[in-house]
């Protein structure tokens, strides 16, 4: 910690002067998950939270569709990514066009949009979702059928658990779709006694291979609630490094793929960011409104 000390330091000095709160997404680095974040979590959580901050100014300390969701939901606040490249390889899969494609193909079927998409996408849809309540959302449409975009391995895995017909569209997380049946059964092999949890963004034949897949707030969870002697998280690296420092007594195999995504932002780059107070995020209000709708319907759910 002493070789970050300086940059800590400015930031709890920074977010002191600035009114500002720092949420962190599970995959942030250790030093930016426990030592400047007010607020960690998943997709859903982070959304949840945004919307009750009262300060002035949120640093998304995440990527740029959770700094969007953030301004979707309270749109009062200056929201701040610290670095604008800070992209998602499923947001970037699929346009507001490929969207009113879709609804024009399958016509009065509802589109259930993951949030990790653009404003415009989540603006031409019925309703958003997190790998944390995609299920919940596709069964609380009350139809036969969905369409599910744009991550084709999450519609195809809440697919296997309903007997809703799913719609899919080929997208993919780069990090999750890395992950292969292979190293889940090379896993067991090595370590017999490990409960294996996959996040629900890889593909179906790691899901099936696991115990159990769940959002990143669902393997902590697990984690905490059931304490595993020994666990394997199959997801981003971060992720069991964030939980092991507060849980010792559990021995983190690490199958991990780091997203390079995630880790644009750094101590330095959130520094910088509450100094300068950029980047700003801002979304288009006649888009904003429809996205916002779309996000509210699901947190309703
Ligand atoms: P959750 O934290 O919602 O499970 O999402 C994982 C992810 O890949 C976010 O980009
Ligand atoms: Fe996108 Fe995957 Fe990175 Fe999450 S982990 S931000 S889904 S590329």
């Amino acid at each position: 910690w002493p070789f970050f000390a300086e940059d800590i330091e400015a930031i709890l000095r920074l977010k002191a002067e600035r009114n500002a709160v720092v949420l962190a997404h599970n995959y942030q680095t250790p030093e930016i998950f426990h030592c400047v974040s007010d607020i960690v979590g998943d997709s859903l959580a982070l959304a949840r939270e945004a919307q009750d901050v009262e300060a002035d100014v949120i640093v998304l300390a995440g990527v740029h569709f959770m700094a969007e969701t953030a301004k979707l939901l309270n749109p009062e606040r200056t929201v701040l990514i610290p670095d604008l490249r800070a992209g998602c390889s499923l947001a970037e899969s699929i346009t507001a066009a490929d969207v009113r494609e879709l609804r024009r193909q399958h016509p009065g079927v509802p589109v259930v949009t993951y949030v990790n998409t653009s404003a415009e996408v989540k603006a031409e849809s019925d309703v958003c979702c997190t790998s944390g309540n995609a299920l919940r959302v596709v069964e609380s449409l009350g139809t036969d059928r969905v369409i599910m975009i744009p991550d084709e391995y999450l519609a195809q895995n809440i697919a296997r658990q309903t007997s809703v017909d799913v719609i899919t569209w080929p997208g993919h997380c780069e990090v999750h779709e890395r992950f292969g049946a292979d190293d889940i059964r090379h896993l067991r092999a090595t370590h017999p006694d490990a409960v294996v949890l996959a996040h629900p963004e890889c593909p179906p034949d790691v899901v099936a291979e696991a115990d159990l897949a769940g959002s990143t707030a669902q393997m902590l969870d697990f984690v905490v609630t059931r304490r595993p002697r020994q666990v394997a998280l199959v997801t981003e690296c971060s992720m069991s490094d964030n939980i092991a420092a507060e849980h010792p007594e559990v021995e983190f195999v690490r199958p991990c793929n780091l997203c390079p995504h995630m880790k644009r932002n750094s101590l330095a780059t959130i520094r910088r960011s509450l100094e300068t107070m950029t980047n700003e995020v801002t979304i288009d209000p006649a888009v904003a409104v429809r996205a916002r709708a779309a996000v509210e319907r699901m947190l309703a759910v």
